[in-house]
């Protein structure tokens, strides 16, 4: 196993399925354009392969399927039908929730236990503003829809000081109600907002979350995993939800997670623009691939910084 100084090694796999999104969101697209085909990208065969080679070379034995939006592509079918068969402890995804409806048969016999949804605003006409793409009561309703198949569900809604800061209060309701764990993520300095006074006019931090939380809600703070990126509450007899933050209480030291990017490149850390190329090693037989993805993760691992700077990289292409 490949291990840094701090004890930091992979084990926890985001697999971005495609660049392509069927939202433009503000604090992700700068230009409001969607991306709704991406050029260039692996297939599912050959991520599927990549999943494998990366759970022998460095024990990855956690997966989640990320994007851009990974309900957009027809790969989705294919990987979460691979990844499931694999040994792996958890596969979980990340979607907006656009097209879980249309997904909920697939979704259910892959068996699959939990996702994550992003939605950061129940108020429709926000919803217009931040996602610029979508609309809000499919999304309800494919949360409805994956409730109603068991699976545990979290939240993600990142709270944006000029828009959604009023939502922060009737979103944890909204989940809180429906069993569901809201996670609130600090705004993070990704891509365009790296250089950017709109970041400095939107961060909320977790002090002034928990202080909108606070004027409705009793809580106190919970332990959570040693790995855990978020910071979880508890609301006695209602509930729980966590914050990552990313700027308040950052978690590098503690990361172990390596990304695997539509386009083939493996990326160490999120606030580091060093990348990978792997799409190469893929073709090769396992027996040359492996000792060549050995070496790359070594570099991978080094990438790997102490705090988060934020990085001109688009969260899009290597899927939060
Ligand atoms: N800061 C914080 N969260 C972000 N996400 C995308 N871009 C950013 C950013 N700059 C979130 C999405 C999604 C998750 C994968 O990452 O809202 O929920």
């Amino acid at each position: 196993m490949i291990v840094d100084r701090l004890g930091r090694r992979f084990s926890n796999l985001r697999v971005s399925l495609t660049a392509a999104c069927n939202y433009a969101c503000t604090y992700c697209v700068p230009d409001g354009k969607r991306l709704l085909k991406a050029k260039h990208e692996l297939s599912a065969a050959n991520m599927l392969k990549g999943v494998q080679l990366l759970q022998q070379a460095t024990g990855v034995d956690k997966l989640r399927i990320t994007g851009g939006e990974p309900l957009v592509t027809p790969k989705f079918d294919q990987f979460l039908h691979g990844v499931m068969a694999m040994n792996l402890s958890d596969v979980s995804l990340t979607t907006n929730g656009q097209l879980l409806l249309a997904k909920k048969d697939i979704i259910r016999e892959s068996g699959m236990k939990r996702m994550n949804i992003s939605l950061d605003t129940l108020n429709p006409l926000k919803f217009q503003q931040i996602a610029r793409g979508g609309d809000l009561d499919t999304v309800l309703k494919g949360i409805d829809a994956m409730l109603e198949l068991g699976l545990k569900l979290k939240i993600n809604m990142v709270p944006l000081r000029t828009s959604n800061l009023s939502e922060v209060v009737p979103m944890l309701k909204y989940c809180l109600e429906r069993g569901i764990e809201l996670r609130y993520i600090e705004l993070m300095r990704m891509g365009h907002l790296r250089n950017n006074n709109s970041y400095q006019s939107d961060f909320v931090s977790m002090e002034v979350l928990l202080d909108e939380i606070g004027q409705e809600f009793e809580f106190s703070r919970t332990e959570a995993p040693w790995d855990s990126t978020a910071a979880r509450f508890q609301i006695p007899g209602q509930g729980t939800f966590g914050i990552i933050a990313n700027e308040s209480e950052p978690f590098c030291r503690t990361c172990t997670r390596l990304r695997l990017s539509s386009s083939g490149h493996l990326y160490g850390c999120l606030s580091n623009a060093s990348r990978h190329y792997i799409g190469d090693i893929l073709d090769m037989p396992n027996h040359l691939a492996l000792p060549k993805l050995q070496g790359i993760l070594v570099t991978a691992l080094g990438d790997k910084n102490l705090s988060f700077q934020g990085e001109a990289t688009v969260m899009k292409f290597i899927g939060g």
